[in-house]
C-alpha cells in the first residue's frame, strides 16, 4: 500500500527541532511581557468574509493563497492567513475598545497560505505578531517597530536590518496612486503579466514585484514619499526621530508597499540574509482604518508580525543548538534493583531533576550504554550490593577517566548533598 505523506508546504517538527522552538517561544514571551503585550488566542477557522474584508479582495492572499472551504452548515470558512483580522474581530466582538483606551495584544500561533512552497515559504507556518489598539501617535509606531527588532534580537538574529516607509492616508494616496498608475501605463509592456493585470486592481503591488523587468519600472517610477500630506509626512519625521533616538538603523524603502491592503501611514519589515527571496523575517504598520472597515468605531492601531519558521532557519546557522537540563539517569539490576529504584525517580524527580532510566530489561552494561547515548551527566547505579547497603554508585559521565571521583558510593540520605555539589545547583 502507498504511504501517505504530509502534505506539500506543510511539515514535521521533531523533537530536535522543537526544542529550538521551545527556546524561541519562551524568549519572545519574555521580550512581549516586558513590553507590557498580552497574549491573545483565537480560532484558526474564521469567517471567509472576515479576511477578504480586512486582508483585501485584490490582495495576492484573498485571490489565491486562502485556504477556504464550505462548512457542513454551507457557510464560507477559511484558515487564518494571518492574526491582524482575528485580533480586530476579537476586539470589536468582545467590546475591548469600551474596557480600556489602549490595548496590547500578542499571538503566538499557525498560519496558512496556499503559496508555492520554497526555502522560508510554507503554506503552514508560524508567526508570532503583536497589535497595539487605540493610538495615533507616532509613539506607538515607534514602540512596535522597537518590540520588532526587540523580539528578533532576543531569539538571536541581531543582523537583521530595519526598513521604513509611509503609504500615506486616504486623503494623499489617490492622487499618488493616479500618478503611479499613469506612469505604469505608459510602462505596460515591460511589466510582467500579473502586473499588468495588477497595474489596474492593486498598482502600489507592482513596486514590490520581484521580477527583473517591473523592478527597473519601479526603481524609477512616482514615489509615495514625494505625495505625502502635510500630515503623514509629520507623522513619518517623528517616527524617525523616535527610532534614531533609540539607536535604530532603518533604511528608508519607497517600494515596500506590504502585500496587505490594510495599512495606511508606517509600514516596516525587518530583513535578514541567508534566505533568498524569503529575507523578510518580519513586517507591520499602521492599519488606522481596519476597525471602522470590520464595523467598529474609528480606533487607531498599529502592529506587526514575526515570521518563525524563517527565524529559525537562519537561527540554525548562527546559534548554538538549545541544552537542556542535566540528565540523571538511574540503572538498576534485576527486580530488586527496579523496584527500588522507582521510588528514587520519582523523589529526584519531585525535587525538579530531568531522570531517565531505561523501561526495557536489560543488563547493567545495556543501560549504561544507553545512560551514555542520552547524554546523561549522572549515572545513579542501584545493584544488589547497593541496595543491601542503603546507597547508590553515582558515575559522574562528565569527570575524567581515572579521576578520583569518576565514581564515589552514595548513601542514599546523603545523595541530595551530592547531587547539588555535582550539579551546582543546576536542574
Ligand atoms: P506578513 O508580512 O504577511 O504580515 O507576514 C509577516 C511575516 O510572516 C513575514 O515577514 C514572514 O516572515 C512570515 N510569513 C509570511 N508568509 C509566510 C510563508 N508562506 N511561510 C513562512 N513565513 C511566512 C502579516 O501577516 C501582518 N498580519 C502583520 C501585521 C500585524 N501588520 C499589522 N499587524
Amino acid at each position: 500500500m502507498e504511504a501517505i505523506q504530509v502534505l506539500k508546504g506543510m511539515r514535521d517538527l521533531l523533537p530536535e527541532q522543537t526544542a529550538w522552538w521551545q527556546r524561541m517561544e519562551r524568549e519572545l514571551a519574555g521580550v512581549l511581557d516586558r513590553f507590557g503585550y498580552q497574549e491573545l488566542r483565537t480560532p484558526l477557522l474564521e469567517p471567509t468574509a472576515l479576511f477578504k474584508r480586512s486582508i483585501g479582495e485584490a490582495t495576492d492572499i484573498v485571490e489565491k493563497e486562502m485556504y477556504t472551504f464550505q462548512d457542513l452548515d454551507g457557510s464560507s470558512v477559511t484558515l487564518r492567513p494571518e492574526g491582524t483580522a482575528s485580533a480586530v474581530r476579537a476586539y470589536l466582538e468582545n467590546f475591548t475598545w469600551k474596557k480600556e483606551p489602549i490595548s496590547r495584544w500578542y499571538y503566538l500561533g499557525t498560519m496558512f497560505r496556499h503559496e508555492k512552497p520554497q526555502k522560508g515559504r510554507y503554506r503552514m507556518f508560524s508567526q508570532v505578531g503583536a497589535e497595539l489598539l487605540g493610538a495615533a501617535e507616532p509613539a506607538a509606531d515607534v514602540e512596535l517597530i522597537d518590540l520588532a527588532v526587540e523580539c528578533v534580537r532576543a531569539v538571536g538574529l541581531s543582523e537583521a536590518t530595519l526598513e521604513l516607509n509611509s503609504l500615506g492616508c486616504p486623503a494623499c494616496r489617490p492622487a499618488y496612486r493616479e500618478r503611479l498608475v499613469a506612469y505604469l501605463r505608459v510602462q505596460r509592456s515591460a511589466l510582467c503579466e500579473p502586473c499588468q493585470r495588477r497595474l489596474e486592481t492593486n498598482p502600489l503591488r507592482v513596486l514590490d514585484c520581484k521580477v527583473e523587468g517591473c523592478q527597473k519600472v519601479a526603481e524609477e517610477a512616482p514615489r509615495i514619499l514625494d505625495f505625502l500630506g502635510p500630515e503623514c509626512l509629520s507623522h513619518l519625521e517623528a517616527v524617525r526621530a523616535g527610532l534614531e533616538s533609540m539607536g535604530h538603523a532603518y533604511r528608508l524603502n519607497h517600494r515596500m508597499v506590504r502585500g496587505l491592503d490594510y495599512y495606511s501611514r508606517t509600514t516596516f519589515e525587518l530583513l535578514t540574509g541567508g534566505l533568498g527571496a524569503q529575507s523578510a523575517v518580519a513586517g507591520g504598520g499602521r492599519y488606522d482604518g481596519l476597525v471602522a472597515q470590520l464595523g467598529g468605531p474609528e480606533i487607531p492601531a498599529v502592529g506587526f508580525a514575526a515570521g518563525l519558521d524563517r527565524i529559525l532557519l537562519r537561527l540554525a546557522e548562527l546559534r548554538e543548538p538549545p541544552q537542556g537540563p542535566p540528565i540523571i539517569f538511574v540503572a538498576s539490576q534485576g527486580e530488586a534493583g527496579w523496584r527500588a529504584a522507582l521510588p528514587l525517580v520519582q523523589r529526584l524527580r519531585r525535587a525538579g531533576h530531568k531522570v531517565l532510566s531505561d523501561v526495557r530489561a536489560g543488563s547493567l552494561k545495556a543501560q549504561l550504554k544507553r545512560a551514555d547515548k542520552d547524554r546523561a551527566r549522572l549515572v545513579l547505579v542501584l545493584g544488589e550490593e547497593e541496595i543491601q547497603a542503603g546507597a547508590v554508585s553515582v558515575k559522574d559521565m562528565a569527570a575524567p577517566e581515572g579521576a578520583q571521583d569518576k565514581q564515589v558510593r552514595c548513601a542514599l540520605a546523603d545523595l541530595d548533598r551530592l547531587l547539588g555539589e555535582k550539579l551546582g545547583g543546576v536542574k
